[in-house]
């Protein structure tokens, strides 16, 4: 029997392969048809599910923590709405496609599909830049504790915040420089995946160091390289977190609104939007729990 409230494939270690679905209602006045057939489909493992903003005000439905991404006035935050957000995990790019076709077969009288990625895990979890991505990630209880709202309300305990914001890299420019402007970027060597002392103030490292906030701001990353049939490629940015604050301050002191100083990433690479779901938490019989956005 399930016993943890949370949507497993959140905790999970990030799958071979992914695809990314920002969806729309055609009609809000179908939420109640799409919810059973969302509640029977979803188990948070091989689908995570988020919902936006734009779903839950027309709901008229306030999650605990549910926040708007940050309106700040900066090119690299530009901030994007829509209804739903699918997390697609599997094994390979073939089981990716049937759950795809599954989804799509399932609500296509509901949903619209307005933006997809295809993403992968690259060798054992690298940035497509080929730096390790997740080394500092809290794991266990600690990863818990960071990524999932505590409720007394069971229909919100184990629900989780998600920032999405996917990433274009420039990867001929990037490495094109020498070896060690790459890894002052990141605050990290490629070689060895060490920490070095003297990196820059604007390495990405020093930037999002966790316990340099106040308070500390732990958070779950789960990040997936993606690529397009025009051969962009980038990361698709993800973090779990119990309050959206982590991600704002983190995100601030890599734009430089701090101290001016911007992170390393910026050189190379450029987020192209962002956008924050509510991930429900599921039920003992380990399918999604909607029961929050009910009448
Ligand atoms: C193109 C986008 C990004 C890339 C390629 C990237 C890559 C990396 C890499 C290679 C590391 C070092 C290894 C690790 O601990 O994971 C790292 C660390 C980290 N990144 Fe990013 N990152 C990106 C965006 C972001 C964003 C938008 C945030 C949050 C606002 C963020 C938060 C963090 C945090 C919290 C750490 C760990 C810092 C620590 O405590 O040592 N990253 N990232």
């Amino acid at each position: 029997m399930m016993t943890t409230p949370f949507q497993p494939g959140i905790l999970e270690e990030i799958p071979a392969a992914g695809c990314f679905l920002f969806a729309d209602l055609f009609d809000v006045q179908q939420w109640d048809k799409l919810r059973p057939v969302l509640e029977q489909l979803i188990d948070g493992h091989g689908i995570v599910l988020g919902v936006g903003s734009k779903l839950l005000k027309a709901l008229g439905k306030a999650p605990e923590g549910m926040q708007e991404f940050p309106a700040l006035q900066h090119p690299a935050a530009k901030r994007r709405d829509y209804d739903l957000w699918f997390w697609l995990r599997a094994e390979d790019p073939g089981a990716i496609h049937h759950l795809l076709r599954m989804l799509l077969n399932a609500t296509e009288e509901f949903i619209t599909v307005k933006v997809q990625y295809q993403a992968f895990r690259y060798q054992e979890g690298r940035d497509l830049s080929g730096y390790v991505d997740g080394t500092e990630n809290p794991t266990g209880a600690k990863a818990e504790a960071a990524a999932f709202v505590k409720s007394s309300d069971q229909a919100q305990n184990g629900a989780s915040l998600v920032t999405v914001q996917p990433w274009v890299h420039e990867l001929d420019y990037f490495k094109s420089l020498p070896q060690n402007e790459q890894d002052d970027a990141i605050g990290r060597r490629l070689a060895d995946n060490e920490e070095f002392e003297d990196s820059p103030a604007s390495a990405h490292v020093k930037r999002t160091a966790q316990e340099s906030f106040d308070p500390e701001s732990f958070m779950l990353r789960r990040s997936m390289p993606w690529t397009d049939h025009r051969n962009e490629a980038g990361l698709v940015f993800i973090s779990f977190v119990d309050d959206f604050a982590k991600f704002n301050r983190m995100f601030e002191r890599m734009l430089g609104l701090e101290d001016g100083i911007e992170d390393g990433l910026f050189s190379f690479s450029m987020p192209l939007f962002g956008i924050n779901f509510w991930c429900p938490p599921v039920t003992e019989n380990g399918r999604i729990n909607l029961q929050f956005l009910r009448d």
